[in-house]
């Protein structure tokens, strides 16, 4: 058994199953976000919660934070819409399992959830990150990570095309969530070539100066680089084939669907950027602030870091001809080992 503690509780309120994963704590606090989101069965939701929150591990570990990993799942059956009543009783089943954790975690926002989730989440715990500003939190965490992104892209073009100048590149962005609609405005400022796809139609409003097109045309798009911004496991031995991208960097969280499939965009020739580096500004801003009582501009500095992350575990990746995968998990492993 590789983490540490596993709760799941079918809410006494809301009735749907409570996940919450702590897989590390070694360096740490376990920090990740709450996901709230539909899955065939609620076994589905236990085996995602358990990727996330040991990637949040590696995560954590990367960005040099002094924390490890964990998350929340709650899952929704297919189909179900919460009413606003329903998601409060959720939010204070999610809130009673992380407060008999006893600071073991904290949670913050992911898919499904937003900075008001963190206020009524707080209200039965302590250990809620980004609550709104005037709640007293560091805000909405989303722009934040898509700094991240941003600063990771330009490391990126830097290893890849020679330079780290965005303007004269091409990108697809898949998935037009809180993080992917940041990052398309922010390429779109640059004066990018920009593709961008979503399964929700309704994001269309937010694609501006970008080809709107279907999520499979994104994924394949010919462009330099696929920026992953949607749920996970996009990259699978049957969609590598079709890739057309000389590079992917994105704040999509476990966007491969297994470690194997590293080694097949490898030889492909296409350079990978492990999530778990390039999605790390959100943390790193909410700890930042919240922990360590930094202002919003030092966080933002740091978040910067994240290029400088990114090209080391590169080059490392280069020369010992590691995928950027094992380069990434060695170096967090390596780092959560001398603690
Ligand atoms: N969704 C964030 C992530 O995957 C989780 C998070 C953000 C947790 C901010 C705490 C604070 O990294």
């Amino acid at each position: 058994m590789e983490h540490e503690t596993i709760v799941i509780r079918r809410g006494t309120r809301s009735a749907l199953p409570i996940i919450v994963a702590v897989h590390s704590t070694a360096l740490g606090q376990a920090i990740g976000g709450c996901r709230i989101a539909r899955y065939p069965y609620w076994r589905d939701g236990l085996t995602d919660a358990l990727r996330l929150s040991a990637a949040m591990s590696d995560k954590a570990a990367l960005a040099g934070l002094p924390n490890g990993g964990g998350k929340t799942v709650v899952v929704l059956p297919p189909g179900e819409r919460l009413d606003a009543p329903a998601r409060r009783d959720v939010l204070h089943d999610v809130g009673d399992v992380i407060a008999g954790l006893d600071g073991a975690y904290a949670t913050g926002p992911d898919v499904g959830t937003g900075p008001d989730d963190m206020t009524t989440i707080a209200e039965r715990t302590p250990y809620a990150f980004c609550r709104p500003v005037a709640a007293g939190g560091s805000g909405d965490s989303s722009g934040h990570t898509a700094a991240g992104v941003l600063a990771a892209l330009r490391a990126l073009c830097a290893d890849r095309f020679g330079s780290a100048d965005l303007t004269a590149r091409s990108f697809a962005v898949l998935g037009l969530g809180r993080v992917g609609a940041h990052v398309l405005r922010m390429l779109a400022e640059h004066g990018a070539t920009l593709i961008a796809a979503d399964i929700d139609e309704s994001r269309r409003a937010v694609a501006d100066g970008a080809t709107w097109v279907s999520p499979q045309d994104c994924l394949t798009a010919d462009v330099d680089v696929l920026v992953p911004s949607a749920l996970g496991g996009l990259l699978t031995p049957d969609s590598v084939p079709a890739l057309r991208c000389a590079a992917i960097a994105g704040p999509a969280n476990n966007q491969l669907d297994a470690d194997e499939t590293a080694t097949l965009l490898q030889q492909r020739g296409i350079l990978w950027a492990p999530d778990v580096i390039v999605s790390a500004g959100g943390i790193i801003h909410a700890t930042a602030v919240e922990l360590h009582h930094e202002t919003s501009e030092q966080a933002t500095t740091r978040i910067q870091g994240i290029a400088g992350t990114l090209t080391e575990i590169l080059q490392t990746a280069r020369a010992t001809g590691d995928t950027p995968l094992q380069a990434a998990r060695a170096k967090a492993r390596d780092r959560i080992s001398r603690r």
